[in-house]
């Protein structure tokens, strides 16, 4: 739950020695109940003008610490004095409906609530809260805007940066944030890039794939990794997933391999790393490239190492619902031999060195400087994010034991750890589209990923697969569920979704 505090809360508390006590209390309490505070932007010189004169700005300061600052623009600073009686409410309504904010802490909840605003008041203040804290009656799959109120002064920051110093193609940031991602996955380099589709596209090119060529990978994905070995001009050619990782079986991709193939895409699917060892033994043998799809992995880990240092190339992909999401599309891809580097980054400007000198086609492939802003200031909390996503996991396999679940609803199992949980993919059977259903009328998101394996798609018949060729991913598109994970969801979520998995069955 997230709330605004009112600047009369700190002038007057602060002021006051006999509220002081209280109002600090009451602030502690909100901490303990993982309630979040915000404060108007506007507020912030005022109520440091009014304490000044009290030398009570430090006290000030340690509260500033664990609230966010409420920035309104411009423009709503200028519209609300077209309602320039009411200019306090004004902003204070622009601030809890742009932030969905659910109350106003103040000293005089009486002011505002005779203006249509939901206040407490510090005297009620734990009876006002209760009433806000209710029981869970929905969980959304994922809650982007959740995690602002950690993130927002700090992607302000960088965003304003950026904004400011007119750099908006590639320059610093990008580089920056580069450097920063190579870093965390344990590679050289790493190469902003448009999107994960384009992550894996650019990658496929770099490792010069082209018409003639053959590329393996599974069924068993998200459209864009076949998709990228067609607009590359390649031949897909694919090998079903083994049953409890969903990823690539390599005991039959040997098969598969004939003088034409030219890459293996490995897929990483929901956050755990494929079985990368006999993967590269074989490509390693036969002279192929092996490139990541870790759209789904960033931070997961194969016997130590990072996903997007095993093979020659690492595709991320940043959608916003990603562990590491932009604030729109993006992507990156690692690598750790020069040669791949400097192509990638020929291929991501039309293939131009210098300026307006083509040497490759290539083609717009760039991050945004705005996106890898938005990224430099989210990536020093994607530890702390897949702690919460590993827990969560932890948290559900345990639910679904202790209400005798287990023989209804598989868990997912970690072969290869660090699984990093982009999504948590319970099997259920063939009841999986009612227990969706099910799941949908009491308001909690599940996705199924992916509904039809894409050897059975209409734009891929060409490729000659049908219906039955590839068992372990068709049985899985029709009893997988992905359920709500993300770093933001807490245990009361969980318990609620359990429960309503538990009253399906009952
Ligand atoms: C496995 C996989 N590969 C590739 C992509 C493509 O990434 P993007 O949506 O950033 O283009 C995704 C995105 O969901 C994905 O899950």
């Amino acid at each position: 739950m997230q709330i605004l505090f009112h600047k009369d809360f700190f002038t007057e508390s602060l002021q006051d020695n006999s509220l002081k006590g209280q109002c600090q209390s009451l602030f502690d309490k909100c901490r303990e109940k993982n309630i979040e505070g915000w404060i108007l932007a506007t507020s912030v010189p005022e109520i440091i003008q009014t304490l000044q004169k009290e030398k009570l700005t430090n006290a000030f300061k340690e509260w500033l610490e664990v609230l966010t600052i409420l920035p309104l623009t411009g423009n709503e600073l200028r519209d609300g004095l077209k309602e320039a009686n009411n200019y306090e409410f004004y902003l204070i309504k622009q601030a809890i409906s742009g932030f969905r904010l659910k109350a106003v802490l103040t000293a005089h909840p009486e002011r505002l609530q005779a203006n249509g605003i939901t206040a407490i008041g510090c005297s009620n203040f734990e009876d006002d809260i209760s009433k806000f804290l209710s029981p869970v009656s929905s969980v959304p799959l994922v809650n982007v805007p959740a995690t602002h109120h950690d993130l927002w002064n700090d992607v302000e920051d960088q965003m304003a940066g950026v904004v400011r110093s007119g750099m908006f193609i590639l320059g610093p940031k990008v580089a920056e944030l580069e450097e920063q991602i190579a870093n965390y996955c344990q590679t050289k380099y790493a190469v902003g890039v448009s999107s994960g589709t384009d992550a894996l596209l650019i990658s496929l090119m770099a490792a010069g794939v082209g018409p003639g060529d053959e590329v393996i990978t599974t069924p068993f994905t998200f459209f864009a990794t076949i998709g990228s070995i067609c607009r590359a001009g390649a031949l897909p050619v694919l090998v079903d997933i083994d049953p409890v990782t969903f990823n690539i079986d390599p005991k039959k991709l040997e098969e598969k391999i004939t003088p034409k193939t030219r890459a293996i895409i490995p897929i990483h699917l929901y956050g755990q790393c494929a079985d990368m060892d006999p993967i590269l033994e074989l490509a390693n043998s036969h002279g192929i490239s092996v490139i990541e799809d870790a759209a789904q992995a960033i931070g997961s880990e194969y016997k130590f190492k990072r996903a997007g240092s095993l093979g020659d190339y690492g595709c991320f992909s940043f959608f916003p619902t990603k562990n590491l999401g932009g604030f729109g599309d993006g992507g990156i891809v690692t690598v750790s031999k020069e040669e791949n580097y400097e192509k990638l980054k020929l291929l991501r400007v039309h293939g131009s060195k210098p300026k307006y000198y083509h040497k490759l086609v290539g083609g717009n492939f760039r991050l945004d400087a705005l996106q890898a802003a938005v990224l430099c200031a989210k990536l020093p909390r994607l530890e702390k994010w897949t702690k919460r996503r590993r827990e969560n996991s932890e948290n559900y396999n345990r639910l679904i034991l202790e209400n005798g679940l287990a023989d209804k609803v598989q868990s997912p199992q970690e072969i290869f750890p660090r699984h990093i949980y982009n999504q948590y993919v319970v099997r259920v059977g063939e009841n999986r589209d009612s227990i969706r259903e099910f799941l949908g009328q009491n308001k909690i998101g599940s996705e199924v990923y992916y509904p039809v394996p894409l050897h059975v798609q209409e734009c891929f018949q060409s490729l000659g697969y049908k219906e039955g060729d590839f068992p372990v991913s068709e049985k899985a598109a029709k009893e997988t569920l992905a359920l709500p994970i993300s770093h933001e969801v807490n245990l009361d979520q969980q318990v609620y979704v359990i429960e309503k998995m538990k009253q399906f069955f009952s």
